[in-house]
């Protein structure tokens, strides 16, 4: 079996919970429409990029706009986001993940970010994460989104490794869907009989350890 070399970590869900930003600022637009938006909602929306999101929410609430009105709103509801996301801190980053990035650093892995989101850079910074990271790859450097594996294929070719040597961390089953298409060893992040398909299920990265991946 082909040895790990490197990791690839979704970055909301896996990494840190900005579900709750994303809630919010969806929540608040959807009201401004004059729907509301469930929590349940939220979770359909989990790894979905955020004009594919919006399309959904305006399904949900029965409402047809133009391309340029969805442009006005996706960035409406993305400044209430980053307005959020500016003031988090490293007490936001989910157990675990510091830690495993951490002990993978020290036994000389790779690590790479292939996130949907626009806004993991300012994400990574405002935690401290930044420095554990060779290769962001997110929402800006691709032109198709999960489950197509590009963000992964991307990730793996700028850290200069082969797909076969890549372990993929996920929460989202359009993430698990990518990574396997990628051909990549993939870790799912909360429920098995959600990610049924991935290789692992773990509750978060505290349960993982770096001599696990090669038995993956
Ligand atoms: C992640 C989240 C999604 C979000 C997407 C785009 O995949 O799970 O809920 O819609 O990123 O995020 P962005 O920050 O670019 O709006
Ligand atoms: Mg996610």
């Amino acid at each position: 079996m082909a040895q790990i070399t490197a990791c690839i970590f979704d970055l909301d869900g896996v990494i840190v919970d900005t579900a709750v930003y994303h809630y919010r600022a969806w929540k608040r637009l959807a009201n401004e429409l004059g729907f509301d938006f469930t929590e349940e909602d939220n979770e359909k929306l989990k790894g979905i990029s955020r004009v594919k999101s919006l399309e959904l929410i305006l399904g949900w609430g029965g409402i047809e706009k133009t391309e340029t009105e969805r442009e006005e709103l996706a960035s409406r509801k993305n400044t209430w986001y980053v307005e959020m996301i500016q003031s988090m801190r490293p007490d936001e980053i989910l157990p675990g993940a510091k830690e495993f990035l951490q002990e993978m650093k020290a036994a000389g892995l790779k690590t790479a970010l292939g996130s949907a989101s626009k806004n993991s850079g300012l994400i990574l910074e405002r935690t401290g994460l930044l420095p554990l990271f060779d290769v962001l790859v997110d929402g800006n450097h691709v032109s198709a989104s999960k489950p197509n594996p590009q963000v992964f294929l991307k990730g793996a070719e700028a850290l200069g490794i082969e797909p076969a040597n890549c372990v993929v961390f996920e929460d989202a089953v359009a993430g698990v869907e990518a990574a396997i298409a990628a051909g990549m060893k993939v870790v799912g992040i909360g429920s098995a009989e959600v990610l049924n398909r991935a290789d692992l299920v773990v509750k978060g990265l505290f349960e993982i350890h770096v001599p696990q991946l090669n038995n993956l």
